[in-house]
C-alpha cells in the first residue's frame, strides 16, 4: 500500500481502533486451541475482538487462514492481523537449540538454519517470529541458556545477526520472509539464582559491556521487534523502565521499531507492585513506550481513556504506525494470506537440520575410545538411549515421535548393537552389568528432558540424576570403555562421573536428526566440530560463571596455590571442568605460532595476525583456531582475557592453510566509566587458543592512539 494511503487508513481509525492495533491475543479468543506459553490473564474482551492487531501461537495454515477470514470479515477496517509465534529453532523441522547450534561458531550455518526456519513458518502463516534470543548468560541454572547463544558477548552478537539476515532475508515483502523479534530487552539472562523470572540487579558497565551489543547487533541488521524482558532491572520491571527504555533503547541503539511486551508483563507489574492496578500498569508500560501488549487486557480496557486523559494521541498514533507500516511492510494489504501458497521442499530442511546438528555436538573427552568399529560388539544404554525426547523445548510444532533416536540411528551402522532402556521403575541392574561384560564398549547415553531445560526450568543441581549416576558406576566396574553422551539444554556438571567414562560427547538436543547424526559422528563417518559457546563448571557453586574471569587485588596464580589469603575455593578449583571454546575433532591440527604484520596498531589503521594450519590426520574436519586478547592496563577492570576473532577452517587430511584476521583499534575498545566504549592506547597481549584455557602462543602488540 501507498504510504500516503496508509496514512489515510490510519487517520480514519477511531480511538479504540487504535488501540486494538496494539493488543495481542492467543487464538483461543477466536475459538481455535493456540499454543500456551505463560499463566492466562484475560487479553481482550469478545467485543474488541475485532479490532486487535496480531495473534499468537497459531499452529497451522488451515487455522490462520481461518482466523485471518472470520476476523476480516467482522472488522471494519479489514487491517489484517499480524501472526507472531515462537519458531525459536525450526517450525516442524526441528533444528538443534541455539545453545547447539551456537557450538558451531558459524554464522553463516546459522543464518541458514533461521532461513530455513522462515521458509516452513511462513508457509504456516506466520509473520513474525519471536527469536533470536540474545540475552548475555553466565548462569546454567537458569533453564533459559538454551535459548541463548553462550557466555560470549562477540560471539552472541555475531550470531543473532545471523538469525536476524536469515529470518528477514533481503527483502520483507518476499514471501518466505519472517520479521525478527530479538529478546528479551534486557538483563533477564542474569536473574539472580539463575531463578527464572527473579530480580537483575547490573552495574551500567556491565549493561553496556556485555548485555546491550547483540541488541544493537540485532537493530544494525534492522530488526523489526524487540521483546521485553519480564525482570527488573536498576529496581524498575523492565516493562515499565522508561530509562532503558526511551533513552537506551530508542534512544542510544536508535531502535525504531515495534517494542511488544513478553506474555503477560504488563500485567506484571501489578505483582512486581510497581503498579497498583491495571490502569497503572497500562500508563507505566505505555510511557516507557511499549507498543504492544501481549496477553493481557490492560491496554484494551485501559488505554484509550488513559490518552485522553493524558493527552497522549500522538504517542498513540506513534505506535499504532509502527504496527501498521509492519503489516504494509510484509506485504499484508495486498494478501493476508501470504506465504501459505509458497512450495517447502522438505528434503532440503532435512539436509540442513543433518549438516546443522553434525556441526553442533560437542566432543568434549575422548581417550582413544571414539570412533566406534563397526566389528566391536556395543552396548548402548540410558535413560536417553531410546528416547524420542531429542528435540529440545522450543518445539511445539515439532513431531517427536518423528525424530531418530539415539538407538534407532545407531541400529542402521553398528551391526552388533545390544539396546537397554532404563527407566525409574524397571531397572534390571543385573542385565544391565552382564551386557555391559559382554560390550567393547558402552554408550551411556543420559541427561535432561526437555521439560527440564527452557523457561521456567531453573535448576540449583546440575548433576546427572541419581539413577544415572548409579548406572555409570555400574557400569565402569564391568567395563571400562565406556562413551558418555549426555543431552542437555545447559552445561552440566559432570565432575564427579568424568573420570569413571573414557570419553564424553555434549549432544544437547540437536532436533529431528539426533539419532542419525550421532550415529554418524561415534562411527567416525562424520566428524566432531563442536566447541563449548559456555563452560561446563565443575560445581553448582561456582555459578554464576564465564571463562572472563575478572582481574582480582588476589588472584590465584601458580606460586601462590597454597596461600591462605587468595580468590580462590576451598573445595574446588577455580576454573571449568570443561572450558569455554573447547571442543575436540577426530583429526589432528597443528599450529604454526601467532604472526604480525606489525607491531603497532595506528588509530584508524589495521594490522593482520595469521596463522598456519595443518591437518595432520588422515581423517577431514574443521579447526577452529580462536584469539583471545587482554589490555594490560586498563581503566575499569577487565577480564583476564576475552575473545576477539575466531574462523571455522575446513581442512582435508594433510592440508595446510593460512588463516588471517584483521584486528582495527575498536576490536581492542571496552566501556569506560563514562560509559564509552573506546580504546585504550598503550600494550596488548593476543593469544592463539584452542580453548579460552588451551593458549598455544602469544604475542604483543601496542596501540599507538
Ligand atoms: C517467553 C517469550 C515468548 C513468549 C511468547 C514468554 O513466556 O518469555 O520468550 O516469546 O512467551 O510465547
Amino acid at each position: 500500500m501507498e504510504q500516503t494511503a496508509l496514512k489515510q487508513l490510519a487517520s480514519r481509525l477511531s480511538l479504540e481502533e487504535k488501540v486494538g492495533q496494539l493488543v495481542q491475543v492467543t487464538p483461543d479468543f477466536f475459538g481455535n486451541q493456540g499454543e500456551i506459553t505463560g499463566p492466562l490473564r484475560q487479553g481482550a474482551d469478545q467485543q474488541k475482538l475485532y479490532q486487535i492487531g496480531s495473534v499468537l501461537g497459531t499452529h497451522r495454515a488451515q487455522e490462520v487462514q481461518q482466523i485471518q477470514e472470520t476476523y476480516l470479515a467482522n472488522s471494519r477496517h479489514k487491517i489484517p492481523l499480524l501472526f507472531m509465534a515462537d519458531v525459536i529453532h525450526g517450525y516442524e523441522t526441528i533444528f538443534p537449540i541455539p545453545l547447539a547450534l551456537a557450538s558451531s561458531f558459524d554464522s553463516e550455518l546459522i543464518q541458514k538454519v533461521a532461513r530455513s526456519s522462515a521458509v516452513e513458518a511462513t508457509k504456516e502463516g506466520i509473520h513474525v517470529t519471536f527469536s533470536p534470543m540474545a540475552d548475555y548468560v553466565k548462569d546454567p541454572r537458569w533453564g533459559r541458556v538454551l535459548e541463548s547463544n553462550g557466555e560470549d558477548v562477540r560471539l552472541s552478537t555475531e550470531l543473532t545477526k545471523a538469525y536476524v539476515r536469515g529470518y528477514q532475508g533481503n527483502d520483507l515483502k518476499d514471501e518466505t520472509s519472517l520479521a525478527a523479534c530479538v529478546k528479551h530487552f534486557i538483563g533477564y539472562g542474569a536473574a539472580e539464582g539463575g531463578r527464572d523470572y527473579n530480580t537483575v540487579d547490573l552495574s551500567d558497565i556491565e549493561l553496556y559491556q556485555n548485555y546491550l551489543p547483540a541488541f544493537e547487533g540485532a537493530i544494525s541488521e534492522g530488526v523489526r521487534l524487540v521483546m521485553t524482558s519480564f525482570n527488573s532491572i536498576h529496581g524498575v520491571p523492565v516493562t515499565a523502565n522508561k530509562t532503558l527504555i526511551q533513552t537506551v533503547l530508542r534512544g542510544k541503539l536508535g531502535f525504531e521499531g515495534i517494542l511488544i511486551s513478553d506474555w503477560a508483563a504488563i500485567a506484571e507489574l501489578k505483582d512486581h507492585r510497581v503498579a497498583e492496578n491495571s490502569r497503572e500498569a497500562a500508563k507505566k508500560a505505555f510511557e516507557a513506550s511499549v507498543d504492544i501488549d501481549m496477553m493481557t487486557d490492560c491496554y484494551s480496557q485501559e488505554l484509550a481513556d488513559l490518552v485522553e486523559e493524558t493527552e497522549s494521541m500522538e504517542a498513540l498514533d506513534a505506535a499504532v504506525w509502527r504496527v501498521l507500516q509492519l503489516k504494509n511492510e510484509l506485504g499484508l494489504f495486498e494478501n493476508p494470506y501470504r506465504g501459505m501458497k509458497t512450495t517447502v521442499d522438505k528434503k532440503e530442511l532435512n539436509e540442513v537440520a543433518y549438516e546443522a546438528a553434525t556441526r553442533s555436538a560437542v566432543l568434549l573427552k575422548n581417550e582413544q575410545v571414539l570412533p566406534l568399529k563397526k566389528e566391536e560388539r556395543i552396548l548402548v544404554v540410558g535413560t536417553k538411549a531410546t528416547s524420542t525426547d531429542v528435540l529440545g523445548a522450543w518445539s511445539w510444532i515439532g513431531d517427536c515421535h518423528a525424530a531418530v533416536s539415539l538407538a534407532e540411528g545407531m541400529k542402521k551402522e553398528f551391526p552388533h548393537l545390544t539396546i537397554l532402556s532404563v527407566a525409574e521403575e524397571t531397572v534390571e541392574w543385573s542385565a544391565i552389568e552382564e551386557a555391559a561384560r559382554q560390550a567393547d564398549k558402552v554408550v551411556i547415553a543420559v541427561g535432561e528432558t526437555s521439560e527440564e531445560a527452557g523457561e521456567a526450568a531453573s535448576r540449583t543441581d546440575l548433576r546427572l540424576r541419581e539413577i544415572e549416576q548409579t548406572l555409570i558406576d555400574r557400569v565402569f566396574k564391568h567395563n571400562t570403555n565406556s562413551i558418555l553422551l549426555t543431552f542437555s539444554g545447559r552445561p552440566l556438571v559432570l565432575t564427579e562421573v568424568e573420570p569413571k567414562v573414557k570419553a564424553i560427547i555434549s549432544a544437547w538436543f540437536l532436533g529431528s536428526q539426533t539419532g542419525s547424526v550421532l550415529s554418524a559422528l561415534l562411527s567416525g563417518a562424520q566428524n566432531f566440530s563442536g566447541h563449548l559457546p559456555m563452560s561446563y563448571p565443575r560445581s553448582v557453586g561456582q555459578l554464576p560463571y564465564s571463562y572472563q574471569e575478572m582481574s582480582t587485588g588476589r588472584p590465584k596464580t601458580s606460586e601462590n596455590a597454597d596461600q591462605k589469603y587468595i580468590s580462590r575455593y576451598l573445595d574446588e578449583e577455580n576454573g571449568p571442568l570443561y572450558a569455554f571454546g573447547h571442543g575436540l575433532s577426530y583429526s589432528q591440527f597443528t599450529y604454526s605460532a601467532l604472526e604480525l604484520s606489525a607491531k603497532q596498531l595506528q588509530k584508524n589503521g589495521q594490522l593482520t595476525l595469521s596463522v598456519t594450519i595443518k591437518n595432520d590426520s588422515k581423517q577431514a574436519g574443521y579447526a577452529l583456531p580462536q584469539i583471545y586478547f587482554q589490555d594490560e592496563f586498563t581503566e575499569v577492570i577487565r577480564p583476564k582475557r576475552e575473545l576477539l576473532a575466531w574462523q571455522q577452517v575446513n581442512l582435508q587430511p594433510g592440508e595446510k592453510q593460512m588463516v588471517q584476521f584483521v584486528i582495527e583499534p575498536d576490536d581492542l575498545a571496552y566501556v569506560h566509566s563514562n560509559l564509552r566504549r573506546t580504546t585504550d592506547p598503550g600494550a596488548f597481549r593476543l593469544f592463539l587458543g584452542t580453548s579460552a584455557v588451551d593458549i598455544l602462543s602469544e604475542t604483543k602488540i601496542t596501540f599507538v592512539g
